[in-house]
Formats: structure tokens, C-alpha cells, sequence
């Protein structure tokens, strides 16, 4: 029998470098947040849901691209275990994005939220008691620091939004990592200062996180960005169209840096 990475210490879990230290940590300020989300409405709620989907979205990201391949390969059925939780990680995603179209107060947000609650603790569960425990077993000390530091790493540069299109599985999700992470981070600053912001600045701010969460929209829908995906956690919301946004997306990007490197040539020329 396995004992969870919730009954161990952080010595057994492999020092304070080791990614089962760090997930254990994680897990532990997530369950905190879903207490405090409890009960709450307005501008509170959204300050409390911006931590949350600041700390699950790149957290689970830097899982899909670097943990779970490791379980895949050292397991001989890790391939079904990591299955079971890239669809909640899926679920997650679909249930976040639903939320962002639904009125505070509403019945159907009251539901949506408490399912995500569940789904988030069915994962963390799913990773601590299961999951984890079984890796423990098959990797050495050493090598539980090295996928600690490299999680990390990860970590820290991931999106930080819901991307239900994009794959939960590489090469998909580690080709949308870069332009999703600058568009969510931006938007993260500007929903930021969207609380408390004074009312006359509010309508311009909203103009922008919108146009940030379109653009990201836009890049995600890009055909790269699913590849990897298994067709189970597919997002199944309609077809999506040609993303010729996401193309005059990347060419007006891709503009700007030829512009900035024929400026700094002309200067130094
Ligand atoms: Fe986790
Ligand atoms: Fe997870």
C-alpha cells in the first residue's frame, strides 16, 4: 500500500527541493482559497477567483508538461492514471471559462462554483493519495529534486487562464505556453486594477481585458495548439472557425519586432 503525500513529511517527500514538497504545498494554499471562495459575491469573489485560477492554471500546466510525461513513462498503466487527471484538469478549464459568462448571483454560478470546488478537490486527491505515492516508488530521491526544480521553472512562465481548446498534452501545450502566458499575465494586471480602480478608468480597463481574453481566445484556436490532445479531453463547444484573428495576431507581433529590430539597426548603423 501507498501512503499519501498528505501523511508524509517534507523529509520522506524528499527535501524541500523535491516536487512532491512543492505540490504539497500548493494544494495546501488551494484548499485555503476554496475556503475563503465560500460565501462570497462580488468584487471579493473575483479577487479571490483571480488567486485561484492564479495559482491551479500554471500549476497544472507545468504538471501536463513535465510530470506527467515522467508518470507516463515510468508506470506501466500511466497512461490511464495521467488520463483520469488531465480530464479533470479539462473540466476545470471548461468549468472556469463557463463561469466567466455567468451574472454574480446567479443560481447557475452558485452551481458552476460549487462543481469546480469539487473537481479541484477530487484532482488534488486523485495526485496525493494515488498518483504521487506510486512515482515515489518507481524514482529515485535525487531524480523527485530534479522534476522539482524543472516543475518550477515551468511554473512560474505558464499560462495563468483557462485554455479548454488548447491540448492538455505536449507538443500542443508547450507550443500555446509563450504567447498565452504574456496575454493572460497582461490580463491578470489589468483585472487587478480593475478593483478598486476609480470609476471614470473602469470602462477602458474593461475594453482591455476583454481585448486581451479575445486575443488569447484567438491564438488558442490555432490548429497547433491541439496537437498531442486525446480525443477524451477534447473541448467539444462546436467547431471552432479558421482563427484569422489569431493570424492577424501574430503578423501585427511579428511587425512590431521587425520594426524594433530595423530601429535598433538603423541606430547602431
Ligand atoms: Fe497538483
Ligand atoms: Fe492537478
Amino acid at each position: 500500500m501507498y501512503t499519501s503525500v498528505a501523511d508524509q513529511t517534507t523529509e520522506q517527500l524528499g527535501g524541500p527541493l523535491s516536487v512532491l514538497v512543492r505540490q504539497k504545498r500548493d494544494h495546501v494554499r488551494l484548499n485555503a482559497l476554496l475556503e475563503q471562495l465560500r460565501g462570497t459575491s462580488g468584487e471579493t469573489q473575483a479577487d479571490v477567483l483571480l488567486h485561484i485560477y492564479r495559482l491551479v492554471f500554471p500549476h497544472a500546466f507545468a504538471e501536463e508538461s513535465v510530470l506527467w510525461p515522467v508518470m507516463r513513462r515510468v508506470l506501466p498503466d500511466g497512461g490511464e492514471l495521467t488520463l483520469e487527471v488531465e480530464r479533470e484538469h479539462q473540466e476545470v478549464n471548461e468549468l472556469v471559462q463557463k463561469l466567466e459568462g455567468l451574472p454574480d448571483g446567479s443560481t447557475e454560478r452558485a452551481d458552476v462554483l460549487g462543481r469546480l470546488a469539487e473537481v479541484l478537490d477530487d484532482d488534488v486527491r486523485d495526485e496525493e493519495d494515488s498518483l504521487f505515492p506510486r512515482l515515489q516508488a518507481r524514482v529515485s530521491r535525487r531524480e523527485l529534486q530534479v522534476l522539482g526544480v524543472l516543475w518550477e521553472v515551468v511554473r512560474r512562465i505558464a499560462p495563468t487562464r483557462a485554455h479548454p481548446v488548447v491540448a492538455r498534452r505536449p507538443p500542443g501545450n508547450v507550443v500555446a505556453a509563450l504567447p498565452l502566458s504574456v496575454l493572460d499575465r497582461g490580463r491578470d494586471a489589468v483585472d487587478h486594477a480593475l478593483l478598486g480602480a476609480p470609476g471614470s478608468l473602469v470602462p477602458a480597463l474593461h475594453r482591455i481585458s476583454s481585448a486581451l481574453a479575445r486575443a488569447a481566445h484567438a491564438v488558442e484556436l490555432l490548429p497547433m495548439m491541439r496537437s498531442g490532445e486525446d480525443p477524451s479531453t477534447r473541448y467539444v463547444a462546436g467547431r471552432p472557425p479558421f482563427p484569422w484573428a489569431a493570424v492577424l495576431v501574430c503578423l501585427a507581433a511579428a511587425g512590431l519586432v521587425g520594426a524594433g529590430a530595423r530601429r535598433v539597426l538603423r541606430r547602431n548603423g
